[in-house]
């Protein structure tokens, strides 16, 4: 009979992998704290039109990406491509802007689904880690975004990674920009790819990121989005960046950045990996401010700005750079029953020791001595708890240290010692 695989770009997470992710989590969770973002859930599914209204009719994510169903009653839902959208409808309808602790900082990790083609650090069941901050239009907080980006890449150990930077300005910056992209544009038009032929109508910034047109002379001389900004726009980008400065971030400013989402406005950030390892898919964060978004899904008007961390990039690069992250914990103590009738003995020691917060496990085959020392060995156990008949009538356990290669019997204050000598 034909096996039934998993579906095309996901992943099943076995042991080995989810004591990574594990691991991952709590740096992510650590400074998420740090700098007081606080957890929300939202649904894995949502209503088509969030995300057709929220990421835009336009881009790539709803076009040609989104896994789009009917349900039972013929409502047409999708699996979450992205966080954000989300985030804010949760924001609108329980009236966070009402809360007291203004503004609100929140964050999610979980898994969105976009249909791409899969390659390495690309799939289509992926994981992310989410900021958003919430009704406060302020460079302090766009920097402040970056740095927890940042710190969760310093608590994984990677180090090789470049910041790159840019603004789209506002409203009004953006529509004198289009004006002057799209007129500049419409003279190379039956030089650009198909898609990029639909996207000069649509949405013409994104010409300036298409993967297959980009390096095309006419397009490295396209008119600069720096070039039609307002005095206040580019007020504020020279703001974070002098933030940025003060606080020693390094970045490089590109003019060609644009995100593939369209509720971006002004400040808008990559992060990107420089390990010859991550290959294309580089981008371990990405984000940026997004002021229209929560007006243009039935919300206030207010600001906000975060990023997504794509959780299975930053795994590829920490186990590259930065492997020692995973090195495994083993058992604190393995108990070894020296024959059946030992076995519920056995098993009385091994549940105190785990009441008392130790990592134990006993062998639950009958296995030789020997086989079980080889077990130590292999699993780099430094203490063993060898209990044999003897044991059991005394009411005793030896204790060895497997390093040191010593022994001590240990009757009544047994539990204190073995404490003892494994916090050592
Ligand atoms: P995004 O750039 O579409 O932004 O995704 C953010 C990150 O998610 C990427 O930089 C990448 O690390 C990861 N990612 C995206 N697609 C995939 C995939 N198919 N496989 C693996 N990883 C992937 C957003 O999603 C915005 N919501 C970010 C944001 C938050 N902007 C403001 N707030």
């Amino acid at each position: 009979m034909e096996k039934i695989t998993k579906p095309r770009g996901t992943e099943d997470l076995l042991f080995e992998d989810t004591r990574k992710w594990h691991i991952m989590e709590e740096i992510i969770r650590t400074s998420a704290r740090k700098y007081n973002f606080l957890e929300i859930r939202t649904p894995i599914f949502e209503h088509t039109d969030l995300f057709v209204k929220g990421v835009g009719d336009t881009t790539d994510v709803v076009t040609k990406e989104m896994y789009t169903f009917l349900d039972k009653k013929g409502r047409s839902l999708t699996l979450r491509p992205e966080g954000t959208t989300g985030a804010i409808r949760a924001y609108i309808e329980h009236k966070m802007y009402g809360y007291d602790n203004q503004p609100i900082k929140l964050y999610y990790m979980g898994p969105m689904f976009r249909y791409e083609r899969p390659q390495k650090g690309r799939q289509r069941q992926f994981h992310q880690f989410g900021v958003e901050t919430i009704g406060i239009k302020s460079a302090q907080v766009d920097a402040e975004t970056i740095l927890v980006g940042l710190d969760v890449c310093k608590g994984m150990g990677l180090k090789n990674l470049k910041v790159l930077i840019n603004t789209l300005g506002d409203n009004e910056s953006r529509l004198k920009y289009r004006e002057a992209l799209i007129e500049y544009l419409l003279q190379y038009k039956d030089e650009l790819c198909n898609d990029c032929q639909v996207r000069l109508e649509k949405n013409p910034l994104r010409v300036l990121d298409c993967k297959i047109d980009s390096e095309k002379e006419f397009l490295v001389n396209a008119p600069k989005l720096i070039d039609y900004l307002n005095e206040e726009s580019k007020v504020y980008f020279e703001t974070v960046l002098k933030i940025l400065d003060d606080l020693n971030v390094d970045y490089e400013i590109d003019n060609r950045l644009v995100r593939g989402l369209d509720y971006y406005t002004d400040t808008i950030y990559e992060v990107v990996s420089l390990n010859k390892e991550s290959g294309a898919q580089a981008t371990l964060f990405g984000g940026g401010r997004y002021d229209g978004l929560s007006a243009s899904l039935g919300g206030p008007d207010v600001s906000g700005i975060g990023f997504g961390m794509g959780l299975e990039r930053m795994l590829i690069s920490a186990q590259v750079e930065n492997p020692e992250l995973f090195d495994e914990r083993p058992l604190d103590v393995y108990l070894m029953p020296l024959s059946n009738e030992v076995s519920s003995y056995t098993l009385t020691i091994l549940e105190q020791l785990r009441e008392a917060g130790v990592v134990a496990e006993m062998e639950y085959f009958e296995k030789s001595t020997k086989a079980m020392f080889k077990y130590c060995e292999r699993n780099k156990i430094k203490y063993a708890i060898i209990i044999g008949e003897n044991e059991l009538e005394n009411n005793t356990l030896i204790l060895k240290d497997l390093e040191n290669n010593t022994q001590e019997e240990l009757s009544e204050a047994w539990l204190e010692i073995v404490l003892e000598r494994i916090k050592k």
